[in-house]
């Protein structure tokens, strides 16, 4: 079977933005493309990610229309749903066609408007993310998604001790390593003191343990290992992707702290790259909240359970610690267009394992992990990317 890989990889900056969705993603894929060397007629697929276009701006079967755009038309496309998880799914989807001989070039990206220029404020956008909660128990309750992680936050705090202090730490690392990734959303240091005086939003969180709302894009080039080497771009071998789910709704889950769909899909893609939590240089995981932070790292085998916290506080998870945890500033700071974030983290991976990122550089990294949830955690898709042999 042939392995895939990562070409070429583009993303804009994460942010506000007035340009329609199709502008936004024409401008990560032709980056990508530029990056890749790779000519349009060798593209032989559209994997495209957008979680809320329905909804927000009303625009719906884009994938065709992406193609469109960018002279792609008459390739098979296709368009992935799966909320905050949603690229990476596609990602998997465009790994699979690769490995199975199906594609040999596929353009595999994400794209979404979540700010008010789209027309709609904090309050219809925070109303509009939460149709990933359960229609029958949750949203007639009124369970916002700052309300669902803070939930299991609250529970972990219970169960390990977690401090709301360990938690700003997350915050304080993620716009630190933010400063230094010019196309986040936001960089500029803050204190604890800064994250823990902001507003709460949903308690134990406060405005500066959230994410954004962001626009962007991003978009990368899966080739088969046989090709790489026919293109410009400096190969990054994609080693493991596993994928679960989890029940919904919340209050239905065996374990909901643990978020077993991610833990379980970590265990699956490190068995497919035959490596183990051990060996992972640094990763990438779905900071949606500075809580889930915490819980990734513990459900991806990086920290033991219920150490998330104080090995956050102690900067172990900063660049300069011993497992640099979001480089990228994570969608804390880099921030988070839903429908952008998996194939984001896989631009960070791609260009972090190639050793093109500056002052964010995690030194000799080598392997990486990146960790994308969907919905209230019932969507996982883990990633183990390696620089290449
Ligand atoms: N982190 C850091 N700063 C933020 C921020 C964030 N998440 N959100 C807004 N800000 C800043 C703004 O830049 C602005 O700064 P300024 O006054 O210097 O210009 C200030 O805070 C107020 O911004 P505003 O947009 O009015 O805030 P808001 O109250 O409307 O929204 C949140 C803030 C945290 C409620 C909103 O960003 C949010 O709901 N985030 C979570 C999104 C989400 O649920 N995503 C899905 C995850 S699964």
């Amino acid at each position: 079977m042939a392995r895939a890989c990562v070409v070429g990889a583009g993303m804009t900056h994460f942010g506000v933005h007035d340009k329609p969705l199709e502008e936004l993603f024409a401008e990560a894929a032709l980056s990508a493309i530029h990056d890749a060397g790779v000519d349009g007629d060798e593209i032989d697929s559209l994997y495209f990610g957008n979680a809320m276009g329905g909804i927000t701006e009303n625009d719906t079967h884009l994938a065709p229309k992406l193609a469109s755009y960018l002279g792609l038309q008459g390739i098979p496309c296709q368009r992935f749903e799966d909320a905050c998880a949603t690229s990476s799914n596609a990602f998997k989807h465009a790994v699979q066609s690769v490995e199975a001989g199906v594609h040999d070039v596929v353009l595999v990206g994400g794209a979404e408007r979540c700010t008010p220029e789209t027309g709609l404020d904090t309050k219809e956008m925070t109303r509009t993310f939460a149709s990933a909660s359960h229609r029958t128990y949750e949203q007639p309750l009124g369970l916002t998604f700052p309300g669902v992680f803070a939930l299991l936050t609250k529970r972990h705090m219970y169960e390990y001790g977690t401090t709301e202090e360990q938690l700003a730490e997350v915050a304080v690392k993620n716009h630190d390593h933010g400063r230094y990734n010019p196309r986040a959303h936001f960089g500029g240091q803050v204190d604890v003191a800064e994250v823990l005086d902001s507003p709460i939003v949903a308690d134990p969180f406060h405005l500066m343990d959230c994410c954004p709302f962001s626009d962007g894009a991003s978009a990368v080039i899966v080739v088969s290992d046989e090709l790489a080497e026919s293109f410009r771009g400096e190969p990054v071998d994609v080693t493991g992707v596993g994928h679960r789910t989890d029940t919904v709704p919340i209050a239905d889950k065996n374990a909901p702290v643990e978020t077993t769909a991610a833990k379980e899909a970590a265990t699956e893609a490190y068995e497919q790259a035959g490596i183990s939590a051990d060996n992972i240089d640094f990763a990438e995981v779905h900071d949606c909240f500075t809580g889930a932070e915490v819980i990734a790292i513990e459900a991806l085998g990086l920290v033991p359970e219920g150490e998330g916290g104080p090995v956050t506080k102690r900067g172990e998870t900063h660049l300069s610690g011993e497992m640099p945890v979001n480089p990228s500033g994570g969608l804390k700071a880099k921030g988070h267009p839903i429908g952008a974030t998996g194939t984001a983290q896989i631009v960070e991976l791609t260009e972090q394992l190639r050793g093109e990122v500056g002052e964010r550089q995690v030194p000799d990294a080598t392997k990486a992990v990146a960790h994308n949830l969907g919905g209230d955690t019932a969507t996982a898709v883990v990633t183990v990317m390696e620089a290449g042999q």
